[in-house]
């Protein structure tokens, strides 16, 4: 049986939601990853303020999971004052998100103007807090033209303020890729799932609502250009899952939302998604250190250990609580690699 060890991971993009979904999400985290930078996109809450995070990292830590550190974001809307960075600042908050408005799940009171945002990314970049940006343009022609037509914004923010450290979070275009390799304070985290789909895994054949988020997954080129990127070496790209657990009866429906559930299946599958591609030696840089650096952050100290034993990976995760479930990303295979635990040797 072979082992796979590694320094403790970062996802350095999480959904976890609150209540019984959080409840019901979290252990699959925390038995990979000693971080995660949690998405404040709460619903019928989004995370505004530093207060409001200090209660939701309360929530998350209240299930005792002490190896575990949750790194608090803030949405930041067109309501956003510098001194209420200031106050997130001092709230510990890490990150602050802008969801362009309308865009995704939960984004109703994001951003149309990111000028007006001046002082506030001012605040941000004397305090070293990070902007974390969903990359869509609202006014494509088309949804896959999206990415593509944010980056003259990014282009903008990136230009007008040098120091400000911004990830351009789950990329998905070549052109992104591109974009972002421009600019010295501009990094980008990849996904499990844009590793692995293209469009037509969604709508290709029969329709996939599970395999359905924003940004949608795009074409074979574009997701060779993610793959060469995530095995480039280069430190601006590191792992953010954008895990994004939804009930089971709001994704099989009329309108389903968009989000994928990955957090289960995530390290075994990046495990042997690397093996496969001879690159197994870049998965820890990928996933435990250049985020953290990015971040100014230490590296985690555990140890992460995997088996090379079939592992099952579950079709759903109940909530009884809910009275639903949530499905799990390619739920129902057998993949090669399994979560043995972590070791603090
Ligand atoms: C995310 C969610 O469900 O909150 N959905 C998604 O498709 N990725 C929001 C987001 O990150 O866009
Ligand atoms: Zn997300």
């Amino acid at each position: 049986m072979r082992t796979y060890k590694q320094r403790m991971p970062d996802d350095f993009h999480l959904h976890l939601r609150s209540g019984a979904m959080l409840k019901a999400v979290l252990p699959y985290t925390v038995e990979q990853f000693g971080r995660a930078t949690v998405m404040p996109n709460l619903h019928p809450d989004p995370i505004l303020m530093g207060l409001q995070a200090e209660m939701y990292g309360n929530e998350i830590m209240s299930y005792g999971f002490n190896s575990f550190k949750p790194l608090m974001t803030i949405q930041i809307t067109e309501k956003t004052t510098a001194q209420m960075i200031r106050q997130a600042q001092e709230a510990g908050v890490i990150a602050g998100k802008i969801y362009p408005k309308g865009m995704t799940t939960n984004s109703e009171n994001g951003v149309v103007d990111y000028k007006s945002l001046h002082k506030v990314f001012l605040q941000m970049e004397a305090s070293q807090m990070v902007l974390l940006l969903h990359g869509e343009h609202p006014h494509s022609t088309s949804s896959l033209y999206r990415e593509r037509d944010f980056m003259d914004t990014l282009d903008y923010i990136a230009g007008k303020y040098p120091t400000l450290k911004i990830v351009l979070e789950h990329v998905t275009t070549a052109y992104a890729i591109s974009t972002v390799k421009m600019f010295k304070n501009v990094a980008a985290t990849i996904t499990l799932h844009h590793l692995l789909l293209t469009l037509d895994d969604v709508i290709g054949g029969k329709l996939k609502p599970h395999n359905f988020c924003k940004p949608i997954a795009k074409f074979e080129s574009d997701r060779e250009a993610i793959v060469e990127a995530a095995f480039s070496g280069s430190h601006k790209f590191f792992f953010g899952s954008d895990s994004a657990p939804h009930q089971r009866s709001t994704k099989e429906c009329e309108e389903g939302c968009a989000g994928i559930f990955t957090a289960p299946v995530i390290m075994p599958m990046l495990v042997e998604f690397f093996e496969k591609h001879g690159k197994l030696r870049l998965l820890e840089n990928f996933t435990a250190r250049y985020g953290a650096e990015f971040y100014g952050l230490p590296r985690n100290e555990g140890i992460l250990e995997l088996v090379n034993v079939p592992n099952h990976l579950p079709k759903e995760i109940s909530i009884p609580e809910l009275n639903d479930s949530v499905v799990v990303f390619q739920g129902g295979q057998t993949i090669s690699w399994s979560i043995k635990g972590v070791s603090h040797a």
